[in-house]
């Protein structure tokens, strides 16, 4: 089926940041490749926002040689610092991608300065009224370190960008990146700010696991195969892993990372997104609130950790060599490596243990969730063998992105021996993988199209953090492992 342009109205996207590393290696290249597919509204500009003294021909030169990895050097994206970048060379210098820099201006300001929001005002109403003489969508976003995002976001509103031009048309939305906080009350309070500034439907809080393909199909998967709902409980269903593990270290990230860790970085929202849409209920309608709520009612009932249960169930590691990378501090504590053992308290899941873990540094790059059934009772068991036939479902999220289920077959010959055999399916080995869309095509798309089923709603992400925040607490008082760079983490992490 072809998919049809996120909307037809006018829109305006303003990326703040727009020289970082967010919006060159993931942002602008997204936009592009919405671009190329014909899925931008036929009026569309991008306002590049950024402190550097360039002209838009600047501006464009910068992109064009950032994007061929030329003049400056990249390192890997937040989002995609564990990733095989996509080959950028090609498409960056057809003429498509020349016609593309036509829709981009380049601003010139600093967050803290009202004249850049004047300016901005200015440049925003003149396209409206003289050039489109439409009003027309804003979308303002944010791909800054968090620590810039209350000047910006109180600018913004202070000098009326938020309002929309119009009564019926010309919508304005806000784009932001995590982490969303720091631990339970920075959320609340960034929250409180964002609440008093917008409406819930103007905020898109980004988390890009969400956007992830693989990700959006397990509930589908789940709810669409007969097969899998009844067996989806504690009766049938032994234990669940949830995995996220990156072959790289923190890649020059020091100064981000050794403030946040890898529970913030990626375990209070990537693994937490992962679990509710392994274990959440079919949710009554497809509605946006009604998909969040189900998310959201998976995080209520996550087992609180108490402070005496954290050394039992949550362990931390750190890589060897970390404290001595750029930027970190040299008797540094941060975890670069945890692992959590946790329970759901309902129904369907009573008793089921969750491990949740991740780590930098590891063996190998793989993202999955390891669904793990009970063992089977075979009365067809030959006498000579130990018959523990077990089924496992897993969802592969990356690199490569499918399911597969072990089952059990009859070996060929004259005994009732058994082997295990995959029934599988990856997109990989799909000719179609080249229609499959990248994370922030659809982040970008979806807020086009005010779709915030695959962004997170803001009792999400408090549920997120009051789970996630007694276990850092508590974390102070135990000790932290080491692992071998390149290892399976710290030998201690047998919980
Ligand atoms: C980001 C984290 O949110 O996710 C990074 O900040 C991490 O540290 C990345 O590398 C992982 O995302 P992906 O899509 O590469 O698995």
């Amino acid at each position: 089926m072809r998919q049809t342009i996120a909307t037809t109205k006018p829109t305006i996207l303003i990326i703040f940041g727009a020289t970082g590393d967010l919006a060159i290696r993931k942002l602008l290249p997204a936009v592009f490749h919405l671009f190329q597919k014909n899925l931008l509204p036929p009026k569309f500009k991008i306002i590049a926002w950024s402190r550097r003294p360039f002209s838009n021909a600047d501006y464009h030169k910068f992109l064009k040689n950032a994007l061929k990895g030329k003049k400056i050097s990249l390192r890997p994206s937040r989002s995609e610092a564990n990733t095989v970048p996509r080959p950028l060379g090609a498409s960056f210098e057809s003429k498509t991608f020349t016609k593309f820099l036509r829709y981009i201006s380049y601003h010139q300001g600093l967050f803290d300065i009202a004249d850049s929001y004047k300016k901005l005002k200015k440049t925003l109403v003149k396209i409206d009224q003289h050039e489109w003489k439409e009003c027309s969508n804003k979308l303002f976003h944010l791909a800054v370190p968090s620590d810039f995002y209350e000047e910006i976001l109180k600018n913004i509103s202070h000098f009326g960008l938020a309002i929309s031009c119009s009564d019926g048309a010309g919508w304005t939305r806000i784009l932001i990146e995590k982490p969303f906080g720091k631990d339970t009350a920075t959320a609340e309070k960034l929250d409180e700010f964002l609440g008093k500034l917008f409406r819930e439907e103007q905020i898109f809080r980004i988390d890009h696991y969400l956007a992830k393909e693989a990700l959006q199909n397990i509930t589908l998967f789940r709810f669409s195969n007969l097969l899998f709902e009844p067996i989806w409980n504690n009766k049938y269903i032994e234990k669940v892993e949830i995995k996220l593990f990156e072959s790289l270290d923190i890649q020059g990230r020091g100064n981000f990372y050794d403030n946040i860790g890898a529970l913030r970085d990626v375990g209070q929202n990537h693994i937490l997104r992962m679990l509710a849409l392994i274990a959440m209920e079919n949710p009554k309608s497809p509605d946006v609130k009604s998909v969040w709520q189900e998310r959201t009612k998976i995080l209520h009932a996550l087992q609180p950790m108490l402070s005496a249960d954290v050394a039992k169930y949550a362990m931390r590691g750190q890589y060897k060599g970390y404290r001595r990378e750029a930027n970190i501090q040299p008797n540094s504590t941060t975890e670069t490596y945890f692992k959590i053992k946790t329970f759901i308290n309902n129904k369907r899941w009573n008793g089921v243990p969750f491990y949740l873990e991740s780590g930098k540094a590891m063996k190998e790059k793989k993202s999955e969730i390891i669904v793990h059934l009970k063992k089977s009772i075979s009365f067809f068991c030959p006498v000579d063998q130990t018959c523990d036939y077990q089924n496992i479902i897993t969802f592969k999220i990356q690199p490569e992105e499918g399911i597969s289920v072990r089952f059990w077959a009859k070996k060929t010959g004259l005994t009732s021996h058994m082997e295990a055999k995959n029934l599988s399916f990856s997109y990989h080995s799909d000719e179609k993988i080249k229609q499959t869309v990248d994370d922030y095509e659809r982040v970008l798309f979806d807020c086009i199209r005010g779709d915030q089923t695959f962004f997170t709603g803001t009792e999400e992400v408090k549920a997120s953090w009051e789970f996630i925040t007694p276990i850092i607490a508590a974390w102070q008082k135990i000790p932290l492992y080491t692992y071998k760079k390149g290892s399976n983490g710290p030998y201690a992490a047998d919980i």
